[in-house]
């Protein structure tokens, strides 16, 4: 898979690079956690080195967390080898392959963070993650939407052919919210890290 070999190459740049707005990652976190229970049953998919499934994962019973990339689960697994987490696995999968090897599987969260944007029909990934969880679950996101014309958006094509960028969908933050919709989740909670746009953060809800 291209996109596969793409972050297997950058996996360990990507370890080593600081998180870049440390306020809005820990107000992720912050959001997340008013959905997460001791009893909570957690997939989260393209969960890259691991760095938040290790932070959740004390907090809830169960936390299995994919991605596509096997060097991304490397370093996750040499990481829970550090702070071992006995209720935390990491596995390298697609959530497709995941969800045809566990159909009868139901979680009460999944997370997709910074991920949605990057698969190739977002809104499949929208209909499978609302298949896989519990009435009364949520699917909390996080994605880079695109708001009109940016330079971004006509260098991505050119990055992508020289092997420089993945596959990168682009979506708004209202075709994102209608996606979600079309599948059946409700809207719990929004949050946008900047008024300009660029980054929509969800907490949808399958309806119980
Ligand atoms: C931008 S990184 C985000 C990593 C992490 N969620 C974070 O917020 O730091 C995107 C990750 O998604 C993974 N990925 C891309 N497509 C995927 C798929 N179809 N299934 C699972 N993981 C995928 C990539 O390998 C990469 O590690």
């Amino acid at each position: 898979m291209a996109d596969a070999i793409f972050w297997n190459k950058i996996a360990d740049k990507y370890a080593a690079t600081p998180i870049a707005n440390e306020s809005v990652y820990q107000k992720k976190l912050a959001i997340t956690d008013k959905y997460l229970t001791e009893q909570s049953e957690i997939l989260e998919f393209g969960c890259g080195t691991g760095s938040t499934a290790l932070i959740h994962a004390p907090k809830v019973s169960d936390y299995t967390a994919l991605d596509t990339s096997a060097r991304m689960i490397e370093i996750a697994q040499e990481k829970l080898q550090q702070t071992p987490q006995s209720n935390l696995t990491f596995v390298e999968s697609t959530l497709e392959n995941w969800q045809q090897a566990h159909s009868d599987t139901k979680y009460d969260v999944m997370l997709g963070l910074n991920v949605l944007h990057l698969m190739a029909d977002y809104r499949q990934v929208i209909r499978q993650s609302f298949d896989m969880l519990k009435p009364g679950g949520y699917f909390i996101t996080s994605s880079a939407c695109f708001e009109g014309f940016s330079w971004w958006s006509l260098a991505l094509p050119v990055m992508k052919l020289i092997g420089k960028a993945p596959h990168v969908e682009k979506f708004t933050a209202k075709q994102l919210m209608q996606a979600m919709l079309d599948a059946g989740f409700v809207l719990a909670q929004e949050w946008k890290p900047s008024p300009k746009g660029g980054q929509t953060f969800l907490v949808m809800q399958r309806p119980k």
